[in-house]
C-alpha cells in the first residue's frame, strides 16, 4: 500500500459511514476499459465500475456532450419542457421493446423499481407482488420488500414484505399456486446478477408472460443490469420474444451519470395521471444529455453486437481456464466458480491489476465489463486467471 493510497483511505474512512467493503484502491481517473489509481497504476475493469461503465470510462463522446450541456443548462425540473429530454427519450425508446412507448426518468435503480411497483398497484388496485427468491431490486424499504436475498433484507424487517410472495426463480408452478386475483405485479431480473448471474429458460419467461397477461398482472422486468445491450440484445427479454409491461433501467443508462428510467407500454402509461408521481431531479438536462450520448455510442459503435460477440469469446476462453466451473450468465454478464472462494480470486486478480466482481454466492466470481471490451482485454483476464489457477 502506498502512502498516497493510505492517506486517501484514511481521509475517506474518517468521514463516511462505513457501509461498504471496499477494494484497496483509490482511483484518480478512468479511460475505456481501464481505471488508474492515485499512484498511476492501471486496472483492467472487468467489474465495469459496478456494472455502470457500459460504454467504458470517460468515453470522449459522453465527456463532450456533458461538457456542452453543463455549459448551457445544468438543471431544470419536469415543470419545463427540455429539448434534450425529448431527444434522450426518443433515443432510449428506440433501443427498447417496440411495445414500450413512454418513459419516466428517475435517479437510481431502486427509485425506478419503486416507480414500477407503484404504477402496477395503482393500475390493478391489488396489493400483492410476486417476487423471486435470490432477487435484488434495491436498498429502499419498498425495494427490499421484493428483494429475495435475505442478506440484504432481513436486518431491516419488517419491510412491507407482508405483501410479497417469494417464489423460486424459474419455477412456473410456484407462481401458478398463488392467488392471481390478489397480485398487482410479478417483478424479476431476467438474469439474477447479484445471486451469481443465474438465468432461467425462455419457456419460463414465455409462460410467465402468458400467465400475467391472462390475469391482468403487471410483468416488470428489472433490467438494471441486463439492459442497454449487456446480454447481447438491447434488452434481455428479446432473447425469448417476451416483452414485459414495465422495464426498469439504471446503472449504465447514463454511462456513469446517475440516471434511471421506467419504461411503460402505452396501456400502462395511460393509467398515470398528473400528480400521481414525481421527482425533482429525474429527467434533468445533464442526466438526459448522458442518456442521449450513451445510446448514441451504443449505436455508432455497434456495442450490442459487440457484447454478443465478445460475450461468446469470453465464455469460450474462460472454459479453457483449469479448474474453472459452473460458467453461467448471458453475453457480458457472466459468473463462474474456481476451486477457491470468489473473494480470494477477486483479491488475487486485483494484485494482478484486474478488477472482477463477486456475488451473494461465495463461490461465484462475476464479470460485467464495459461493452467496449476487446479481445486483448479478454486475453489479459484469462492469462491472470490461469496464473492464479496454478
Ligand atoms: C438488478 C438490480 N436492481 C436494482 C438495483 C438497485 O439499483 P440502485 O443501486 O441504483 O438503486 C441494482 C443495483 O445493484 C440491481 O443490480
Amino acid at each position: 500500500m502506498s502512502d498516497n493510497f493510505t492517506r486517501w483511505r484514511e481521509a475517506e474512512e474518517k468521514r463516511l459511514a462505513a457501509t461498504y467493503a471496499k477494494f484497496p484502491v483509490a482511483l484518480a481517473r478512468g479511460e475505456g476499459m481501464r481505471v488508474f489509481d492515485v499512484d498511476g497504476k492501471a486496472y483492467l475493469d472487468f467489474y465495469g465500475g459496478h456494472a455502470v461503465a457500459i460504454i467504458g470510462h470517460c468515453h470522449p463522446h459522453l465527456v463532450a456532450s456533458l461538457g456542452r450541456q453543463i455549459g448551457e443548462l445544468i438543471f431544470y425540473s419536469n415543470l419545463c419542457y427540455l429539448p434534450v429530454r425529448a431527444e434522450a427519450a426518443e433515443k432510449l425508446l428506440g433501443l427498447l421493446y417496440p411495445e414500450m412507448t413512454r418513459l419516466f426518468f428517475v435517479n437510481s435503480g431502486a427509485e425506478a423499481n419503486e416507480t414500477a411497483l407503484k404504477i402496477a398497484r395503482r393500475r390493478s388496485g391489488r396489493e400483492r407482488v410476486v417476487a423471486m427468491q435470490g432477487s435484488f431490486h434495491g436498498r429502499t424499504i419498498a425495494t427490499l420488500s421484493v428483494t429475495g436475498t435475505a442478506k440484504y433484507r432481513d436486518a431491516f424487517s419488517p419491510t412491507i414484505a407482508s405483501a410479497t410472495d417469494f417464489v423460486p426463480f424459474g419455477d412456473m408452478a410456484a407462481v401458478e399456486a398463488l392467488d392471481p386475483a390478489r397480485a398487482a405485479a410479478v417483478i424479476l431480473e431476467p438474469v439474477q446478477s447479484m445471486a451469481g448471474a443465474v438465468t432461467a429458460d425462455g419457456e419460463y419467461f414465455r409462460a410467465l408472460r402468458a400467465y400475467t397477461r391472462r390475469h391482468g398482472i403487471a410483468l416488470i422486468f428489472d433490467e438494471i443490469q441486463t439492459g442497454l445491450g449487456r446480454t447481447g440484445l438491447p434488452f434481455a427479454g428479446m432473447h425469448w420474444g417476451v416483452a414485459p409491461d414495465i422495464v426498469t433501467m439504471a446503472k449504465g443508462v447514463g454511462g456513469g451519470i446517475p440516471v434511471a428510467a421506467c419504461a411503460l407500454t402505452e396501456e400502462f402509461a395511460a393509467g398515470i395521471k398528473v400528480g400521481d408521481h414525481g421527482t425533482t431531479f429525474g429527467g434533468g438536462p445533464v442526466a438526459c444529455a448522458a442518456v442521449k450520448a450513451t445510446v448514441e455510442v451504443i449505436e455508432r459503435e455497434g456495442l450490442v453486437e459487440r457484447a454478443r460477440a465478445m460475450g461468446a469469446r469470453l465464455g469460450a476462453r474462460l472454459r479453457e481456464v483449469p479448474g474453472l466451473a459452473d460458467l453461467r450468465g448471458m453475453g457480458l454478464l457472466l459468473g463462474f466458480a474456481m476451486p477457491r472462494p470468489a473473494r480470494d480470486i477477486q483479491q488475487a486478480m486485483l494484485a494482478k491489476g484486474v478488477l472482477v466482481g463477486v456475488s451473494v454466492d461465495p463461490r461465484i466470481v462475476r464479470l460485467l465489463p464495459p461493452l467496449t471490451v476487446g479481445e486483448d482485454d479478454i486475453e489479459v483476464l484469462v492469462r491472470a486467471l490461469k496464473e492464479i489457477a496454478q
